[in-house]
């Protein structure tokens, strides 16, 4: 008999990417399903299709995770459709990349909102119908255990709490029979972090299978948390990562810490273990002007061995006072 015969699983945001991998396997396991989404009517309908192709049944429904009432109605319609709620898989999340001080207050808000709010509104909605075997899963990230990247800060921030909620609800509802787990993928391949592109860069270096995973491999995880095999686990953050949290700090690739840019020689001052195209670009390197360095003679080299590309630099500017805060001349080098 099938893992999931006769349960009812609702999956947020799982008309594309992750959730809708998570949405299909739990439905070729047995469930009936629910999702949620935004704006993808159209990509709803089709996760909808698959399933009922499937022979299982599914709604899709149109709920943001940053609106709770939406929330709320989501979870009751699930309930009021197919009778029961068995797992819920808070899948619905975001990320907003750039720098934390460029980030607005509006940015952060939205950020929380949907990673955070929007979990803790629909799992309180779904305990209200969770019976004994009941299933909440998260799905947070790697990034909510290390942080490898730089401008991921808030999403980094709102995925930690999605762990430490998963530990602090997993003891609350154990005697009811509910036990609570948090999926953290590392880097996989969805409209959010496409494999192709800069971007994938650096994440794909920083996994010890030298690749990134597909929605498939997540989707087989929370199938698993989801099914009765997994009863003895509660409050656990289980990584999917490709052992991209494994890596070893020392094993990072490093720029040298004297460079040639912008017709200087100068010393790096900050960290800049991302020398991607794009991130060269967004986060200024911090350096102090060591010397000229003629024009022409190895501009750029050495950031990593990459092709020549525009670069921002930050040099620091003498400081008079040991307490006087740094300051810092900002060039764009063509
Ligand atoms: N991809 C990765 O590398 C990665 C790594 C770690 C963790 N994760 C986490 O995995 C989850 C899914 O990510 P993904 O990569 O599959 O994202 P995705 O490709 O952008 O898909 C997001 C899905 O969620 C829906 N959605 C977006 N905003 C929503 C909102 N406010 N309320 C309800 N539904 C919403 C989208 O539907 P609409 O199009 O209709 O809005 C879509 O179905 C997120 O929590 C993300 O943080 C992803």
């Amino acid at each position: 008999m099938s893992k999931l015969a006769n349960k009812v699983a609702l999956v947020t945001g799982g008309s594309r990417g992750i959730g809708a991998a998570i949405a299909k396997r739990l439905a070729a396991d047995g469930a009936n399903v629910a999702i949620t989404y935004t704006k993808g009517a159209d990509a709803a309908a089709s996760v909808v299709n698959q399933i009922e192709r499937l022979g299982r049944k599914a709604i899709a429904i149109q709920a943001d995770a940053a609106e709770a009432d939406a929330v709320v109605a989501a979870v009751e319609k699930t309930v009021a459709t197919f009778g029961r709620l068995d797992v819920l898989v808070n899948n619905a999340g975001t990320a907003i990349p750039k720098t934390f001080e460029d980030t607005t207050l509006e940015e952060m808000d939205r950020v929380i909102d949907i990673n955070v709010r929007g979990v803790f509104v629909a799992t309180q909605a779904a305990l209200k119908h969770m019976k004994d075997g009941g299933r909440i899963i998260s799905i947070g990230s790697a990034a909510g255990e290390r942080a490898l990247a730089p401008g991921l800060v808030p999403y980094s921030a709102t995925k930690g709490a999605v762990k430490m909620f998963t530990q602090g609800l997993s003891r609350e509802v154990a005697s009811r029979g509910i036990t609570v787990n948090n999926v953290q993928p590392g880097p996989i391949d969805t409209d959010l972090n496409p494999a192709a592109g800069e971007w994938a860069v650096p994440q794909k270096a920083f996994t010890a299978l030298d690749r990134y995973g597909h929605v498939d491999e997540v989707a087989a995880l929370v199938a698993f948390v989801a099914g009765p095999e997994s009863s003895y686990i509660t409050g656990a953050n289980l990584t999917v990562e490709g052992g991209m949290n494994a890596y070893r700090q020392q094993h990072q690739p490093s720029v040298p810490s004297v460079i040639r840019v912008c017709g200087w020689r100068v010393r790096r001052s900050s960290p800049m273990r991302y020398p991607t195209y794009s991130q060269r670009r967004l986060y200024p390197i911090l350096a102090e002007k060591i010397s000229e360095s003629p024009r022409g003679s190895g501009n750029r080299e050495g950031l990593g061995g990459l092709a020549p590309i525009p670069v921002t630099v930050r040099i620091r500017k003498q400081q008079r006072y040991p307490h006087e805060q740094p300051k810092y001349h900002q060039h764009h080098c063509q």
